[in-house]
Order: C-alpha cells, then sequence, then structure tokens
C-alpha cells in the first residue's frame, strides 16, 4: 500500500495526474465518429513518449497475456479494457477511455466516458449518473474514516437509479504501481481499513444499464456486461494529505457533457 512520506512525492503524483489530464483534454475532442480505435492509441502513445512519460498500461501482465496498447477503449456494452483495433467509433456510442501514465516513477490513472455525437437519453442518463458516483464516492474519502463508505456511497447512488453495479472489478491503491492495495470497490465488501494521510487510490465506478454482471471475451482482456446492456465508467486518482482529500487527476466534464 502506499504512503506518502514526503511533499517530493506527492508532487510527484501530482504531476503525473496533470499530465494525464492534460493528455485527455486534447484526446477527448478527436474521438468522434469514424475514427479507428487504433488510432485513438497510435496518438495517446505518441502524446505520452513526447511528453516524457510512459504509457503504463502497455505490457501490463494482470494475467497471462499483456495488454497491448497503452488505452483501453471500451464502446456500449464493454465495461472495461477493451483493446484498441480497427473498430470505428459510431454515432451514438458510448465510448469509455481510460489511461493511466508513469512519469519518473509516479503513476496516474484516470477514466472518462464521451458520448459519441448524438447519444440516446438513456446514455445520456448512465454517464450522468455514473460521473456523480465518482463525485459521491470522492465526498466520502475522509482522513480517519474508512474506505467501505466510499463504497457505500457510490453503491447507493447506483442502485437508488436502478442500476447494476460490476462487483468483479474495483479501484485501487496507485502511484507507485498501477494497482497496490487496497481495494476500492464499488459496494462494501472486504478490507475496510482507515484513510490515513498519505494514501494514493483510483476510485473508479463501473456502472450497468442491467445487471452487474460480466464476462471476459476471447481476448482475454475485453469485459462486457453479461445481458450486452450499456456500461459507463469514469475515474479519478485521489489523495489523503495533510488531513485533505485532494483530486489529483482533474476535472473533464466541462469537455464530455457539452450538451
Ligand atoms: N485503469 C485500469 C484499472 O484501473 C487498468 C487497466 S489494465 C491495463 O484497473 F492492463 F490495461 F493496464
Ligand atoms: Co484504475
Amino acid at each position: 500500500m502506499i504512503r506518502l512520506k514526503n511533499e517530493k512525492q506527492i508532487n510527484g503524483i501530482r504531476t503525473s495526474c496533470k499530465m494525464l489530464s492534460a493528455m485527455y483534454r486534447e484526446l477527448i475532442p478527436l474521438v468522434k465518429p469514424g475514427i479507428q480505435t487504433i488510432e485513438i492509441d497510435q496518438w495517446v502513445q505518441t502524446w505520452i513518449k513526447k511528453s516524457g512519460g510512459v504509457p503504463v498500461f502497455l505490457g501490463y501482465c494482470m494475467k497471462k497475456k499483456p495488454y497491448p496498447a497503452a488505452i483501453c477503449i471500451s464502446i456500449n456494452d464493454e465495461v472495461i479494457h477493451g483493446i484498441p483495433s480497427k473498430r470505428r467509433i459510431r454515432e451514438g456510442d458510448l465510448v469509455s477511455l481510460d489511461c493511466g501514465i508513469d512519469l519518473g516513477g509516479f503513476i496516474s490513472d484516470q477514466a472518462v466516458s464521451i458520448e459519441a455525437g448524438k447519444v440516446s437519453d438513456e446514455i445520456k442518463k448512465i454517464n450522468r449518473i455514473t460521473n456523480e458516483c465518482l463525485y459521491k464516492g470522492i465526498e466520502a474519502v475522509k482522513a480517519g474514516d474508512r474506505l467501505l463508505q466510499i463504497s457505500r456511497a457510490v453503491e447507493k447512488h447506483a442502485r437508488s437509479n436502478g442500476y447494476g453495479i460490476v462487483e468483479e472489478f474495483c479501484g485501487h491503491g496507485v502511484g507507485f504501481e498501477l494497482h497496490e492495495d487496497p481495494h476500492v470497490p464499488n459496494y462494501p465488501h472486504g478490507a475496510n481499513p482507515k484513510l490515513n494521510n498519505g494514501m494514493v487510490f483510483a476510485i473508479e465506478p463501473m456502472i450497468n444499464m442491467g445487471t452487474g454482471a460480466v464476462e471476459i471475451l476471447d481476448d482475454e482482456w475485453t469485459v462486457v456486461t453479461a445481458d450486452e446492456k450499456i456500461s459507463a465508467h469514469w475515474e479519478h486518482t485521489v489523495a489523503v494529505f495533510n488531513g485533505k482529500t485532494e483530486v489529483l487527476t482533474e476535472p473533464l466534464e466541462d469537455l464530455v457533457f457539452v450538451n
């Protein structure tokens, strides 16, 4: 589990997170109907390398097959870990982007769901509610309080809107490695450590229009909803430092929720 020891370390992670959000600010306007997801990945790899970072997802091993891209692009019923391909974004798609940067050993992680062109009202709704779930979770982060408060806040908002919560994947400690303790589930479950100064973690609600059940495709990575209904995903990297909650990755809502 990450425990920041000094100001220099938090500054390292702050800078990595700012860089990742700056990348998204340039990327989001490019994610339009017609673009191939592999083109997005190539753009991301180039951007991160020219900025002096390392794309942490590229070659990352969670299971046997290393992840083959710098960004996860998960469309509609794809929940997370969608692999960039020749597939083109289409009008009406909900496109979830998830990316991380290693900048000088400090790791950031952020995800955003983008509406391609005109989308249905039900997509607009799940995207806004999932975004709100993220901020409800962040509001529950209080130094000295317990971690599962986050999970309760996310769960309550999702369930009160009739949505399913993905249980098999969750947020996580981050900062020196992409995935560290603790697990940050989107429903109260498992360990419930105190939120101490120096902790850095990713909160990432994955919310489904139907049930929370998911399956993994034959590519060994892409997680899809079992009922083929839409899923949305938003994520910030957050720290508890000097008794305060700091959201280290930056807001992108002004680019996403344009209508
Ligand atoms: N951002 C994802 C997460 O939070 C990680 C993607 S897995 C990778 O779990 F292999 F693509 F890196
Ligand atoms: Co994450």
